[in-house]
């Protein structure tokens, strides 16, 4: 089947051209109002049994890469200080602020995400050590990158838009320094250590995580504090070079990777087809990014693992935009855009993409069970033949006006909840079952499958759960 192509020009135009980003005013209810908060995104169609083999999770390769990334920081870490006082001790210096403050945002990604490992207690040990060292409040911004997903790149609603309209091209090359992030992160850390939170900040950060945000503040500046102290107890800059300094010599490549995501691309759209950039890269580069750069696939299905980016690139690229050949090829068609946006902040570049495609065929992930006949004189209703449902599997099951969520784990035990997230408005039947709870696909929130109640943020409600069974190779629900 050929789809025609469509451009983004076709779609509705942003509902607001004044250069208002912050999340508290105008352009903020704005977004509201016209439907693009906490919005249903385009996903391309992926077969159920493709997306579910992606989405198995793993330790082995994000115990490989880290245990070399952390060799590599300590090897140029080793080589300086073995050098210092001759002046090539810059070299291992250099290699060592890049990797120390560069690749920590991709770890700091990918953890926070809670898919670089299978085991949870590594993704949040690597989240908190990458956190501290690419210099973000974990808690803060585990809030605004949830926000960044639901509402990507919409103007008034995503805290992490990193090129506002007109773009600021000092700030831009400021931001190669770090030199943007170190006032507002001591500011705001200091704010949170005084127990306080920003108005910004409570748009997107609920009361219940503040005194988390507050005890990690008052850590974190406790630690820098032992730095300097240390620094001032030998007598040598090296302990000041080696963490906090080493971000304003190490940042340029996270800017260079990062401003490829979105930059310059669409805002206030709902697919990410017009607003997020695939950069093919080579694997130098896809190993210090950890794979960010198929990062187009990543919006779309945050729930796979980066190390199963490139199998799913290969699985949604006819439905997607060419990605860029290139870092380079990125940087032609970005560099002429911020100059024109300088002039013309409603400009943007236009993505030829194929026509969406409404109809989920039966075995895409997205399928459901619409029951035709009524439930039973027990309230009892037939949804579909056992096998319908695999091991680790969920299905979505319509009746009425409700949508419901059917699981089986991987012993075999039937669940089922509402169908959709408490967090926001997403189909449970895109998650993925783990052990015995369900991930969100949108923020990887998760339920505990037996009573529905919150596994992991940024989930607070729990799900009504209900009755399922297995009957004569049929699978029958409760609408109790
Ligand atoms: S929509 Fe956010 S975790 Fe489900």
């Amino acid at each position: 089947m050929t789809h025609p192509s469509i451009l983004a020009a076709e779609f509705p135009p942003p509902p607001q051209h004044s250069l208002d980003y912050s999340l508290t005013g105008t352009n903020a209810r704005l977004a509201i109002e016209k439907g693009l908060a906490e919005a249903e995104w385009y996903q391309s169609p992926v077969p159920r049994e493709i997306l579910r083999s992606l989405l198995e999770r793993r330790d082995g390769p994000a115990i490989r890469d880290t245990v070399l990334w952390f060799a590599m920081i300590l090897g140029a870490g080793s080589a300086t200080w073995m050098l210092w006082g001759r002046w090539w001790a810059v070299f291992p210096y250099l290699i060592y602020a890049v990797l120390y403050a560069s690749t920590s945002d991709s770890r700091w990604h990918e953890s926070g995400h809670g898919t670089a490992f299978k085991t949870d207690w590594m993704n949040n040990a690597l989240y908190e050590v990458a956190s501290w060292m690419v210099m973000r409040e974990s808690t803060v911004w585990r809030w605004s990158h949830a926000r960044h997903h639901s509402d990507t790149i919409v103007v008034g609603r995503d805290p992490e838009i990193a090129v506002p309209r007109p773009p600021d091209i000092v700030g831009i090359i400021f931001s190669l320094f770090n030199l943007s992030v170190y006032p507002k992160y001591w500011k705001h850390t200091i704010i949170h250590a005084i127990g306080r939170m920003t108005a910004t900040e409570k748009t997107f950060i609920p009361e219940s995580e503040f005194t988390k945000v507050y005890f990690k503040a008052r850590i974190s500046l406790a630690i820098y504090l032992g730095v300097v102290a240390l620094a001032l107890a030998t007598g040598s800059i090296l302990p000041l070079l080696f963490f906090g300094l080493a971000n304003l010599f190490g940042s340029w490549l996270m800017v260079l990777y990062g401003l490829t995501q979105h930059t310059g691309l669409a805002e206030n759209v709902l697919d990410h087809r017009l607003n997020t950039r695939t950069v093919l890269m080579n694997l130098v580069n896809r190993y210090l990014y950890w794979n960010m750069n198929f990062h187009l696939e990543h919006h779309m299905f945050p729930l796979v693992p980066y190390h199963a980016l490139p199998q799913l690139h290969a699985c949604v690229k006819a439905d997607c935009p060419p990605p860029c050949p290139g870092l380079l090829a990125a940087y032609q068609e970005i560099i002429p855009t911020l100059v024109r946006q300088m002039k013309d902040p409603t400009h943007c570049l236009t993505r030829q993409i194929p026509q969406a495609k409404v109809c989920m065929a039966e075995g895409h992930v997205s399928a459901k069970f619409v029951s035709t006949a009524g439930p039973d004189a027990y309230a009892w209703i037939d949804v579909c033949a056992s096998e319908d449902l695999g091991l680790a599997d969920v299905i979505r099951f319509d009746h009425g006006l409700k949508t419901y969520a059917l699981y089986r784990d991987e012993a075999g035990k039937l669940f089922a909840t509402d169908g959709l997230c408490t967090h926001g408005n997403t189909h449970l039947s895109g998650g993925f079952v783990k052990g015995s709870t369900i991930e969100c696909p949108k923020h990887n929130g998760r339920f505990h499958l037996v009573d529905g109640s919150p596994a992991r943020p940024p989930v607070c409600r729990a799900l009504a759960t209900y009755r399922v069974e297995e009957r004569q190779g049929r699978l029958v629900f409760h609408l109790g």
